[in-house]
């Protein structure tokens, strides 16, 4: 990988503004957060399976379903506990989760309005819990900077294995994606 998890994050956060306070207000509902997470994950799993292009994917494999809403539950509650403060560990598992998603073929119009809906979803138990606007942003924040890590790996991974065909530089492979998106 040419981008590396730890500076592509610290990057995002600053991008997205990703503050002090958004961590603090994050970290203070972290408990609130784990126990809303299973319907976070009904929620979710129930909205990929009225696509039949998504439902298709989660049906794929055995086991996938059951998989995925543990493997959403931790993930929801990560964005709040941030792991290790949103550092290297946190930075590490969120590429692979974007790995994954490329494994399985899962495209940017999959996964953002994927993320958008768990945004949506998260306003309306915000308001339910009368909880404050600001953990809207905060975790809105976050969301996004998760979304960042996934549409990345799709960059890299489709740089990395032409690379690895064709032995073209970097540079090479940008310019023909520019040149490739001037001619459609
Ligand atoms: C907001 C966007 C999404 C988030 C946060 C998310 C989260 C996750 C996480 C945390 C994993 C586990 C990764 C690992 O094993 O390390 C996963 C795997 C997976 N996701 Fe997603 N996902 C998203 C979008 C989607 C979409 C749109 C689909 C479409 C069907 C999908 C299908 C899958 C599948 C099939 C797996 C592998 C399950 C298995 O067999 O273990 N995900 N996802």
């Amino acid at each position: 990988m040419s981008i590396d998890a730890q500076t592509l994050l610290i990057a995002l956060k600053t991008r997205t503004g990703f503050s002090a306070d958004h961590q603090a207000l994050l970290k203070e509902n972290t408990d609130w957060a784990l126990a809303l997470a299973p319907d976070m994950a009904n929620h979710f799993y129930e909205y990929l399976g009225r696509d039949p292009e998504m439902n298709s994917v989660l049906n794929k494999k055995e086991g996938s379903m059951h998989r995925l809403h543990s493997t959403f539950v931790q993930w929801f509650h990560e964005m709040f506990t941030g792991m290790d403060n949103w550092g290297e560990a946190y930075a590490e598992r969120r590429w692979r989760v974007g790995l994954v998603h490329v494994q399985i073929g899962i495209g940017p119009q999959h996964v953002v309005p994927a993320m958008a809906i768990v945004v949506q979803e998260f306003g309306k138990r915000l308001l339910q819990a009368e909880k404050p606007e600001a953990l809207r942003e905060a975790l809105g924040t976050i969301a996004m900077i998760d979304l960042a890590f996934i549409e990345q790996a799709y960059m890299e991974v489709a740089y990395n294995a032409v690379q690895k065909e064709t032995g073209w530089t970097e540079g090479l492979f940008k310019r023909l994606v520019s040149t490739g998106a001037s001619t459609l």
